[in-house]
């Protein structure tokens, strides 16, 4: 139907005759002439039509209203002097129409295609084929096909196997809720939609398939945030007789490449570690933002001299005292903005926030009084602390005193501009416990999932200290965003059963869980480990978007609405009946 697409002309085509497809992106009517942008995916060509020799192709062309589809016929002409345009692609040339041919006519869009201005997403959504339309929103699915492809080129050439696993399957725990299918053939029985391929991936390393990666569609059912899909997908990969080394080399060899192929900005690697205690200690938070320091600090020992009665409860009850010294804030700040810091430090557990400003006049700090000008002069001068500096006090459990000043320390970076927007951070968080423990539930709860395994060396603590074993898992992190995580993995079936064991399985609830996985890892299962890097988190950090919403063609809402489909959807009483469910009416 076309002899090139709207992103390709230029002035080698002079004078040739063409054809081509697109939509009316812009009309214009200047003197007589009528001038249509018509674009396609590669781009948009001017095309023009004159009143003669062809006045009735000219009245047609008057009609043409935005996004009807349309082909044209016509000969390719330079601009006229002057009125060239640089910023375009075929900006040297434009087409003089001698056919038009009307595809298909279009209703008012609900909004311009042409205009890039801000949205709701409600209509984003609802109308998302021509949301993709626009050129931001192709920009980003296109990105995301290129990262994809560079990942598929680099696996390839490494000697990984690409394998699709099952989406109809059996649960496999990442922590999330399972989404469910009944199934007709066997009532009353359901699927569950994967968390993951975790298991599946560890099934093929027993296969002997030595290297496997997948473009990955995982479903959970849990709250959504903005970096959160109920659908999302990975690059997950697994690799047999691996220890960590490899599995860092080989993410770091493909986010280069991805870097230097797509994103075309330097990336050095290796990337640097961090310990996970570290992480919490100095950022408060295991997914910290390297691309500014503004480390938090212990200075419990100082407090421990103060007589203001709530600070040394809180010590005496095993609390700490952790500060974080924010440059400029104290100046920078309104008192409003003071108190916000406080909100947010409540809204991540703290009990309260101790704010020193530090002035020409001296400290001012609403507790002067109760902890001490001395204490406080004492922990100014450790913490270097200079006029127009905020010193920020938080005292309480270990845990909610470092959450509460890490979030600070990630609101702060982005109030006092600290945080270089263009730089992408990559670090490993490594050193993770291999269990925390649930108070609500008082058991054992796996850090990464169940399937991790533990370090050699604190096998020991398994069964007295389940709290000391040291997990061989990662996280990679950029910019404060988990982008991806994995382990070595168990690979004995006695080490897995124990594992099940102190996270309150019995014995025959595994067996029913995950009785195919211990039968596997009975014959000759090799140690393996890998990763599962976020593709919707990665192509969103790459593009600057606020959400992964932006980076999936067609997303679900906070509520796991599909807004054009209309999905999740009631179905009919006969529907229910074949799968055996009967719902109770609300
Ligand atoms: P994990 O559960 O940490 O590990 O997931 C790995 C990465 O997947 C992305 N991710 C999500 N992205 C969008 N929406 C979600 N709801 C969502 N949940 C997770 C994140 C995350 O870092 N099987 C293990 C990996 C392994 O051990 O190899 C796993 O799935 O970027």
């Amino acid at each position: 139907m076309r002899t090139h697409t709207c992103g390709s002309l230029t002035e080698k085509e002079a004078n040739r005759a063409v054809r081509l497809c697109g939509w009316v992106h812009r009309r214009r009517d200047h003197g007589g002439l009528i001038f249509i942008d018509l674009r396609d995916r590669y781009g948009l060509t001017q095309v023009v039509f004159h009143p003669d020799p062809d006045p009735e192709l000219h009245t047609r062309a008057k009609e043409l209203r935005p996004e009807f589809c349309v082909a044209v016929e016509g000969t390719v002409l330079p601009r006229p002097e002057g009125t060239e345009n640089p910023k375009l692609a075929t900006g040297a040339i434009e087409v003089r129409v001698s056919k038009l041919t009307v595809l298909n006519p279009a209703d008012t869009a609900p909004f311009e295609i042409a205009e890039e201005g801000d949205l709701s997403e409600e209509l984003r959504y609802t109308y998302r084929y021509l949301d993709l339309r626009r050129e931001s929103s192709l920009k980003r699915m296109i990105l995301r096909h290129r990262v994809i492809q560079v990942m598929r080129r680099l696996l390839d050439s490494e000697g990984f196997i690409e394998v699709e696993t099952p989406i109809l399957t059996k649960s496999t725990p990442e922590g999330a809720r399972d989404y469910l299918v009944p199934s007709r053939l066997n009532p009353g029985s359901f699927y569950a939609l994967p968390q993951s391929p975790q298991l599946f991936k560890q099934l093929l390393m027993v296969a002997g398939f030595d290297r496997y990666y997948q473009i990955a569609r995982c479903f959970r059912d849990e709250d959504l945030r903005a970096d959160r899909q109920p659908e999302f997908t990975q690059l997950d990969l697994e690799m047999s007789f691996v220890d960590e080394e490899a599995v860092f080399s080989i993410t770091e060899r493909i986010f280069e490449a991805v870097w230097s192929q797509v994103v075309q900005r330097p990336l050095t690697a290796p990337f640097p570690r961090i310990s996970y205690r570290q992480a919490m200690e100095r950022f408060g938070t295991d997914k910290p933002d390297l691309r500014f320091s503004m480390e938090l600090t212990d200075g419990t020992d100082l407090f421990r001299e103060t007589s203001f009665e709530r600070f040394r409860k809180t010590l005496d009850e095993g609390g700490v005292v952790k500060w974080l010294l924010a440059p400029g804030a104290g100046a920078a700040l309104s008192g409003k903005g003071v108190d916000q810091l406080t909100e947010i430090a409540k809204a991540n557990g703290a009990a309260g926030l101790v704010t020193v400003r530090i002035t020409p006049e001296g400290l001012v700090c609403p507790m002067t009084k109760h902890l001490g000008e001395a204490i406080l002069k004492k922990a100014v001068a450790r913490a270097q602390g200079k006029t127009g500096d905020l010193l920020l006090l938080v005292a309480g459990p270990p845990e909610t005193s470092l959450a509460s000043l890490g979030a600070l320390r990630c609101h702060l970076g982005r109030e006092l501009h600290l945080i270089p927007e263009d730089e992408f951070a990559f670090v490993w968080v490594v050193d993770f416990p291999l269990f925390h423990f649930n108070p609500d539930q008082k058991r054992w709860e796996s850090e990464h999932h169940p399937f991790t395994a533990p370090r050699q060396e604190d096998l020991p603590h398994l069964a007295s200290d389940p709290g000391k074993v040291r997990a061989r898992s990662y996280d990679l992190v950029v910019n404060g965003n988990e982008l991806g995580s994995g382990s070595i993995r168990i690979h004995r079936r006695e080490v897995q059963e124990k594992i099940f064991e102190i996270l309150g399985m019995s014995a025959a609830e595994a067996q029913s869980r995950f009785g195919f996985l211990l039968t596997a890892f009975r014959f000759g299962a090799p140690p393996h480990g890998g990763i599962a890097p976020g593709i919707d988190r990665l192509i969103a950090l790459i593009t600057g978007s606020a959400s992964i919403r932006e980076v999936i063609a067609f997303p679900k809402t906070q509520k796991g609405v599909d807004l054009m489909t209309g999905a999740p959807a009631e179905v009919t009483e006969a529907q229910l009946k074949e799968v055996g469910i009967g719902l109770k009416r609300r």
